[in-house]
């Protein structure tokens, strides 16, 4: 049985109070696809207001600390983004391995305390082109996953994987179908390994540059369980197409 699809945007360092209208317009028109979960992950400074705007749609953050709280300048914990109203955050995008040095561990502490506090994760894991050039690909993406992803998986919030090649990310380029099949293939062994039956059930995103006229064709790739998107996640004429393959 495939599993139900999660479409989820990242919306990064984007978005101020004119646009709640366009979260409003997505959060409206996503209910069109019942069958399709869809998100949007804003910056921390919009989740209140996001989640006020679209009652019941899923608002996330994009990062969280490991630490319910402390001395920890310009952080937010995850029983913060929850307390402003989200449901969901991502950890371990690319960005933040790279300009922010988080390493696998970090990852796995943020991921922890996030479901702990019952939000549900999306945690991203990707290959370099330097990487992918030199045929390392799945080998990078499967040990990243084996340090960073939680050790167990709680009850009350659900882990999704989302693998994001770097050199895919805001470029316009993507994998061909069959390297996304065998990396999705991978994690999909890799997570039913580490959690048994329960790793089955874990959705499989493919993030970078997935947009209105090449989503369809990434959905019918086997274990590809949704999204993560980022530029094509602004403006619901671009949002929702996708959301709309996720549901054919
Ligand atoms: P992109 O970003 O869709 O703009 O390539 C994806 C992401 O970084 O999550």
């Amino acid at each position: 049985m495939p599993l139900r699809k999660l479409v989820a945007g990242n919306w990064k360092m984007h978005g101020l109070s004119s646009d709640l209208d366009e979260i409003r317009a997505i959060a409206a028109r996503a209910r069109e696809y019942p069958n399709v979960d869809v998100a949007l992950c804003v910056p921390a400074t919009l989740i209140d207001r996001a989640a006020r705007a679209a009652p019941g749609f899923p608002i996330g953050g994009q990062d969280v600390h490991f630490a319910e709280k402390g001395a920890f300048t310009g952080c937010a914990s995850a029983f913060m983004l929850r307390d402003a109203g989200a449901s969901l955050t991502i950890v371990g995008h690319s960005e933040r391995r790279e300009a922010q040095r988080e390493s696998d561990a970090d990852v796995r502490a943020k991921a922890e305390a996030a479901l702990s506090a019952r939000l549900d994760v999306i945690l991203c894991v990707g290959e370099s082109l330097e990487v992918r050039d030199r045929g390392g690909a799945v080998e990078t993406v499967i040990a990243q996953l084996g340090k960073s992803l939680p050790q167990e998986l709680l009850s009350g919030a659900e882990l999704a994987v989302a693998y994001e090649p770097i050199w895919a990310i805001g470029t316009g380029k993507i994998p061909t179908n069959a390297e996304i099949a065998e990396m999705h293939g991978a994690i999909r062994g890799d997570l039913i390994d580490r959690y048994g039956p329960d790793g089955r059930e874990i959705r499989i995103l493919y993030g970078g540059s997935v947009n209105p006229s090449n989503a369809a064709e990434i959905f019918s790739v086997a274990d590809v369980d949704g999204a993560l998107v980022g530029g094509a996640s602004l403006e619901a004429a671009d949002f929702i197409p996708i959301v709309a393959a996720a549901a054919s």
